[in-house]
């Protein structure tokens, strides 16, 4: 596939997606509730996990985006759920450039809208479904609970000075990957794709997860360009344990260690280190490390496709794995 015909299907699939949205939302009233959630849900975002679900019911079983549309937006709508509630979690001011929705609203509010996007998701899912309804509901339900758990060891983590690599892999697997490879499964299943090919699509999209998650923790680093959209340095501030900060801790000595013990023991730094913060970063290579991480699991994704029959949606996902690893938000 060219890159022009690949920038021009990936348009297209956000263009139907966006207006699928905006539609869905128009005139939902009350307005306390509804233009909190127009306002998150029309301010920038990617719409990775729709556009992978549809890709994906494309190469199962050449389905086109309107039969699987709602299952798509379910998707989308799942996530913003949990965007919302990772911004207070997290203490985020910004996304996506603009002020998060518990910071222009309230908490009590963005509790509120995110309760609601996730029933609206559940009802989205369930709409025109008409294959193996009971393993999309379970996949989708089984998704949400592995966030949950995958968000209450992100903050468990926090106040721990023992993280291993590889606690932090099963974590982001499933604060992010499970939902990004529920995404791909989804697309089989509802598409109704042949048993063996549902397993990879799942597996390709975990590693694909497991890749954005690593780069989404490069990105509070290399990400002070005004698309990126949040707060340079976030990470460090509230003292996460990112694959950056873990790669650092094995690989500081003298000075460098005691900077990053201290950063752990505060359990985060003052927004004014963030810079001498980063310095050791790059004086430790962990950003090379990262991305290095990053390509070997979008490998590991793209040999997962190599299950799949020959497509036009075969050649879309694996050009959109590669322009992954070149995002810069
Ligand atoms: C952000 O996801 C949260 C992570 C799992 C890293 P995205 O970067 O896909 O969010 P938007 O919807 O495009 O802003
Ligand atoms: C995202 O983790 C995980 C979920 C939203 C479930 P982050 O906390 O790293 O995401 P950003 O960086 O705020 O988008
Ligand atoms: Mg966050
Ligand atoms: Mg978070
Ligand atoms: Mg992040």
């Amino acid at each position: 596939m060219k890159i022009s015909d690949y920038n021009k299907k990936a348009e297209d699939y956000r263009h139907k997606l966006n207006a699928h949205i905006s539609k869905l939302l128009l005139n939902l009233k009350p307005d306390s509730l509804y233009n909190p959630i127009r306002y998150f849900m029309n301010s920038g975002g990617k719409r990775i996990r729709p556009i992978l679900l549809i890709a994906s019911a494309g190469a199962s079983n050449n389905f086109k985006t309107g039969q699987v549309i709602n299952q798509a937006i379910a998707m989308e709508l799942l996530h913003n759920f949990t965007l919302i509630h990772d911004d207070i979690m997290d203490h985020a001011d910004l996304r996506h450039g603009h002020k998060t929705l518990h910071t222009k609203y309230d908490v009590n509010i963005a509790i509120l809208c995110g309760d609601n996007l996730l029933a609206m998701a559940f009802k989205s899912l369930n709409k025109n479904l008409k294959f193996n309804i009971n393993d999309v509901l379970n996949t989708f339900s089984e998704s949400v609970i592995t966030v949950c758990e995958g968000q209450s060891l992100d903050k468990e983590f926090e106040n721990s000075n023992n993280i291993k690599m590889s606690d932090y892999l099963d974590m982001i697997y499933r604060k992010t990957a499970a939902m990004i490879s529920a995404s791909c499964k989804i697309g089989a299943l509802s598409s109704n794709a042949p048993a063996k090919i549902i397993r990879p699509l799942s597996e390709f999209g975990r590693y694909f997860g497991m890749a954005f998650q690593i780069q989404d923790d490069l990105l509070d680093m290399e990400g002070d360009n005004p698309k990126f959209g949040k707060t340079h340095g976030s990470d460090l501030i509230e003292g996460k344990k990112t694959f950056l900060l873990l790669s650092a801790l094995q690989k500081a000595r003298g000075r460098d260690l005691e900077q990053l013990t201290k950063l752990v023991e505060n359990k985060g730094i003052m927004p004014g280190a963030v810079k001498k913060h980063f310095e050791i970063y790059r004086r430790l290579n962990v950003d090379f490390m990262a991305r290095e991480t990053s390509i070997n699991y979008i490998n590991k994704a793209l040999s997962q496709l190599n299950y799949l029959p020959d497509s036009m949606h075969k050649e879309f996902l694996i050009q959109f794995s590669n322009q992954i690893l070149n995002r810069t938000h």
